[in-house]
């Protein structure tokens, strides 16, 4: 793994939309994993700025998310598709069609998952995942548990989840209980994950994920065995 210490969110940002361009110019229709958060925003609003001054492409591109909320229509604003049309995808060259977001309203939830794994496997496969981390350790929404789950899944969101989310609700009654989210296997099979953290709340639990033991009960610490992570950090 190989960890950078960036010294300000604009340079986190700047380094991880960097890696990605990079990704996209030397690969054939690549396939990129996508996070939502506020973490990734400044790494989202870089790449719209270089796809804008013509230095990337994303017209041969496609995008799987890591996750959605059950029970959110696209068009609720927090809902992470609504998040990334109007943090990215509004704002590149990328043909719409070629980006997914599991779907949080699919009536067979077991079914989606699938489908999800399937389209994923379709296109070849991830290129570059990004991920950031949630306050407990999570990635997607794989939240802290005695076994990591390996395939794209439906979960109970933890009560500690519910409350870090419940800034962009206005009230934790009315953030989602559940989440769809790709498992842990589904993340682990990308060919390269860049993985972002920022500000001082998040280094105890950071480090932890990629110094500390690997357990499922801090799902991140599984990326200590994933053969190319590059770990972008800033907890100024
Ligand atoms: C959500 C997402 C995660 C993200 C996490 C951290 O829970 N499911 O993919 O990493 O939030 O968000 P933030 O970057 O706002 O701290």
């Amino acid at each position: 793994m190989k960890v950078i210490y960036a010294k300000d969110y604009e340079e986190l940002s700047r380094l991880t939309a960097n890696i990605i361009i990079s990704v996209i110019n030397l690969t054939p229709n690549p396939v990129l994993g996508l996070a939502t958060g506020s973490t990734p925003i400044g790494t989202y609003s870089a790449l719209v700025d270089a796809n804008k001054r013509g230095f990337v492409d994303f017209s041969e591109t496609t995008t799987f998310n890591l996750d959605e909320y059950c029970g959110l229509n696209p068009s609720h604003e927090q809902s992470y598709r609504y998040f990334m049309n109007s943090h990215l995808l509004n704002h590149i060259n990328i043909h719409k069609d070629n980006t997914f977001v599991p779907d949080g309203l699919a009536a067979d939830m077991k079914q989606q998952a699938r489908l999800y794994e399937s389209l994923i496997e379709a296109r070849g496969g991830i290129d570059l995942q990004l991920l950031g981390i949630g306050p407990n350790g999570h990635i997607g929404f794989n939240e802290p548990d005695t076994v990591f789950h390996k395939e794209t899944h439906t979960v109970e969101l933890t009560q500690s989840t519910i409350e870090a989310n419940s800034r962009f609700f206005g009230s934790s009654e009315l953030v989602p209980k559940q989440a769809v989210t790709m498992g842990m296997g589904t993340i682990m099979a990308a060919k390269r994950i860049v993985f972002i953290s920022t500000g001082k709340a998040k280094e105890k639990i950071t480090k932890r994920a990629l110094f500390g033991e690997v357990t499922p009960e801090v799902p991140a610490s599984l990326l200590q065995y994933h053969p190319n992570v590059t770990a972008i950090c800033c907890f100024n």
